[in-house]
């Protein structure tokens, strides 16, 4: 038989590519037999080099809000991409797209454009120094931000300068908030918080309302700004800024991935509290005015406007969550399902090593179902009850071949030596 595709491109990869591959999608970091390359994707599938087609419940880690190759989108890219794209100047389209999300995001009063979410993160740290005139940011622990020296996990190729003026909190722990705010003493710039608890390996919190109003009232008290970074949740739990749904506006806030449905954009969103702040920077990049993300961008909003993209993705999560718990009940296990059931994270209870969690995947994926076994997931709005039940069916058969072998599942080298490089960084 001849060797698989993908198997051949890992070989080639690890000659020309350090490591074969880097960060968050490395399958080095998976369980074996994770295909790494993909040849196309369409709706809520992808195929892998091999041609073998998954339902994809990880979406790009969470670029695909509306499916792959959605046709509004692609249509509206291809006319813009049928004038211009990266000019000397950016296109009208930019200053179209500001306008749509300052008016869709309620604390947004205006918008900054660029490409990843480290990023618009990055900007956020630099308008919030800017426009305070002071270093110290909080940021909670296990959060992540990003992969620049100031947030990158693993501390390779940092120094501890890179991390200089920071001071940690726990997520929805209002003590430690305030602690960490006392530690900045009168030179706390910014409080960074996600739009819910999504750390990996952790089970994800929804932001406690006391513990999301307290950071808006210390930020005012202190005059430092309130920064939520929507990168991976953005437009994944409602059509304004996360913290809409508890009552509290920030100063800023930043996105990326599922803006332009998959075409690469990011974006700071700002209140005039920051606006002269965030005027006051350099940041730029010479594709960060590029037009066919922007116009991509746009329709996307449109159709977060127009449509029930967002109830139709909750009313499948729903289906999900309670069909797994079933499923895995039926079969001696118990899930820790966590998180808004649009973007779950799905571990077993009792896996403190994630064998299980490592196992069932395995098992799903051989059945078509690509799940991961220890970051967040994210439902498409492509997605189907077909595609649903699909998913449940593997699930029951994933439950049942690993509860035949759960004597002998390991756990696996890969993941414990990166729990353990990460955990020597705290
Ligand atoms: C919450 C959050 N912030 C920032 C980032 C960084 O975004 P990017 O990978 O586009 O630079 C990510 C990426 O996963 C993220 O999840």
């Amino acid at each position: 038989m001849d060797k698989p595709i993908d198997a051949g491109l890992k070989e080639r990869a690890a000659k020309v590519i350090p490591n074969g591959m880097y960060g968050h999608e490395s399958t080095r970091i998976l369980p074996d037999g994770y295909p790494q390359f993909f040849e196309k994707g369409e709706g809520a599938y992808i195929w892998d080099a091999d041609g073998n087609r998954y339902l994809d419940f990880m979406c790009a880690y969470g670029p695909n809000l509306l499916g792959y190759r959605d046709g509004r989108v692609d249509a509206a890219a291809a006319r813009q991409a049928a004038l211009g794209d990266t000019l000397t100047g950016p296109a009208p389209v930019m200053v179209e797209l500001a306008e749509t999300l300052v008016s869709m995001v309620d604390h947004a009063d205006w918008a900054m454009f660029c490409k990843n979410g480290t990023d618009a993160t990055s900007m956020a740290l630099m308008a919030a120094r800017a426009q305070t005139g002071r270093r110290t940011i909080l940021v909670a622990e296990g959060a992540y931000h990003g992969a620049a020296a100031w947030c990158t996990p693993l501390p390779s190729g940092t120094v501890a300068e890179d991390r200089a003026w920071q001071q940690r909190y726990r997520y929805n722990d209002i003590e430690s908030l305030e602690a960490a705010v006392a530690a900045a003493g009168d030179d706390l710039a910014a409080i960074f918080a996600s739009p819910f608890k999504h750390d990996v390996f952790v089970d994800q919190e929804l932001p406690d309302p006391a513990y999301a109003r307290r950071a808006r009232e210390l930020c005012d008290e202190k005059g430092a700004m309130l920064v939520i970074d929507e990168v991976r949740a953005g437009f994944r739990t409602t059509r304004d800024c996360s913290w809409s749904l508890v009552g509290v506006k920030p100063d800023l806030s930043c996105w990326g991935k599922s803006l332009g449905n998959g075409q690469p954009l990011s974006a700071l969103l700002g209140a005039d509290s920051c606006r002269q702040g965030a005027g006051s920077i350099y940041v730029t990049g010479s594709f960060w005015f590029a037009a066919v993300p922007m116009a991509a961008a746009l329709e996307t909003m449109r159709i977060i406007r127009e449509t029930d993209y967002l109830e139709h993705m909750v009313a499948l999560g729903d289906r999900l969550r309670a069909g797994l718990d079933a499923a895995a009940g039926e079969h001696g296990f118990r899930l820790r399902q966590s998180g808004p059931v649009q973007m779950p994270l799905i571990m077993f209870a009792d896996d403190p090593d994630v064998r299980f969690g490592y196992a069932w995947g395995q098992e799903m994926l051989a059945r078509g179902v690509y799940v991961h076994p220890w970051h967040n997931m994210f439902l498409c709005a492509a997605m189907t009850v077909a595609d649903i039940d699909f998913a449940l069916a593997a699930a029951s058969e994933a439950f049942a071949a690993i509860a035949a072998r759960r004597a002998e599942i390991q756990p696996s080298p890969a993941l414990l030596a990166m729990a353990a490089a990460q955990a020597g960084q705290h």
